[in-house]
């Protein structure tokens, strides 16, 4: 729960997108955080402020004369430790590209100096249009942060960009804005999931890996400030928000596509369950019901951590994960070495499509830090600062 106890501030304007907002308060503080809410007085006449008041147990303050002392739009600027204008429209980034503090929301947003998450929401020519792509990119020079709007169906009626993000989506980009940036500037290939390996149209070999710890440590990379690439063998969840995601679904593919990407990063984590054999035939059509026994002969895949520790660069760091049945630790320092990693996380097959994960971090000089139990993200979180911290 790396939202746990943080202090986040969401200002809600004058968009269709606000009644949105109820659900992004409410996602937050399943998340563990603290929710406070301000609003423009044009977001109160999409919604109203009892509803926040009633979600939070706060005031939501509005008018920039709001609060006990008149100067909560500095308090609330220093209690924050994320302060989210979602849904935002242009108007109110234009006012806060130009400091116009005429509004509880616009004059917490000129007395807060960290940066501010925006997440838009308008129609697509307002998004595009010449104004609000300036004030976007002068406010992002400054170190702000978007959650870019969707593609789809808007209230005018129009089909095109100006959609609010998921809700998911705006919580990433908040724990960027809380979290140590350790992955700045540095390019990161991530792989994921359980490879399939195909012997007709629709029958595969494959294994129980259901990419959560893969999809979380993208997630917190990218929330690091990483530039990040996930190589993502087939899962059922929702591509995490700001990476390039490339789908491949056997570990042949999955070889080919880390393979190529592997020269340029300076991170590889390979968290993909990637099946050790595949069916040494394919049958084009359905293969039919036999009375008799069958066999399915199998043949070794490429291994994909083996031919990365072989061409690993210098200063690339290369991170292996490896799930143990017996004599876990060992027989992951074992890997470590014969496959020239830099670290390698080692769990028990217990965690294995589970939320939680446990295990340990290993590095070559064979020092060992303890994962205790703890929620995926919270997991790719430690791992990440453990060896990115300096
Ligand atoms: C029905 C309706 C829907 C609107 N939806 C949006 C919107 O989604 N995005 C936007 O930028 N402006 C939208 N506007 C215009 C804003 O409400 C208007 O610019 C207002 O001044 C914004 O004030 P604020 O930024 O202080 O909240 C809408 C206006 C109306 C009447």
């Amino acid at each position: 729960m790396l939202l746990k106890n943080k202090k986040i501030l969401i200002g809600i304007t004058g968009s269709i997108a606000a009644y949105k907002a109820c659900e992004i308060v409410r996602h937050l503080q399943k998340k563990g955080a603290q929710v406070r809410v301000c609003m423009t007085p044009s977001a109160t006449e999409f919604v109203g402020s009892l509803t926040f008041r009633a979600l939070t147990g706060e005031d939501v303050l509005i008018d920039w004369k709001d609060g006990k002392t008149g100067l909560e739009h500095i308090f609330w600027a220093r209690w924050a430790d994320s302060f989210v204008i979602a849904p935002a429209t242009a108007n109110t980034i234009a006012k806060v590209r130009t400091g116009i503090a005429d509004s509880f929301l616009t004059s917490v947003a000129l007395a807060y100096d960290k940066s501010i998450v925006f997440a838009p929401a308008m129609n697509t020519q307002m998004y595009r249009s010449n104004q609000t792509q300036e004030n976007i990119n002068i406010l992002r020079k400054w170190g702000h942060l978007f959650v870019e709007p969707s593609e789809g169906e808007l209230a005018c009626g129009e089909e095109g960009e100006g959609k609010l993000a998921e809700v998911e989506d705006i919580e990433t980009v908040v724990l960027k804005s809380i979290l140590p940036q350790y992955l700045k500037n540095k390019k990161v290939l991530i792989t994921a999931g359980g490879t399939r390996e195909y012997f007709d149209p629709i029958r595969y070999i494959s294994n129980a890996s259901s990419g959560q710890m893969g999809y979380a440590l993208t997630k917190i990379a990218y929330a690091m400030g990483g530039d990040v690439t996930l190589i993502s063998a087939p899962t059922n969840l929702k591509k995490p928000y700001g990476i390039t995601v490339v789908d491949v679904i056997s570990a042949e593919d999955m070889y080919r596509e880390v393979i190529k990407r592997a020269e340029k990063a300076d991170v590889i984590i390979m968290n993909a369950a990637v099946a050790d054999f595949r069916p040494e035939s394919f049958s084009r059509e359905k293969l039919k019901k036999s009375k008799e026994k069958s066999v399915v002969h199998l043949k070794p895949n490429p291994d994909i951590l083996k031919k990365l520790g072989e061409i690993k660069k210098k200063d690339q760091i290369l991170i292996g994960f490896a799930a143990e049945s017996t004599d876990v630790i060992e027989n992951a320092k074992d890997k470590l070495i014969r496959k020239n990693l830099d670290y390698i996380i080692a769990n028990e097959l217990d965690v294995f499509s589970k939320k939680i994960h446990r295990g340990w971090i290993i590095n070559r000089r064979g020092d060992i830090t303890e994962i205790p139990e703890m929620d995926k993200e919270s997991s790719a979180f430690l791992i990440l600062e453990k060896i990115f911290k300096r």
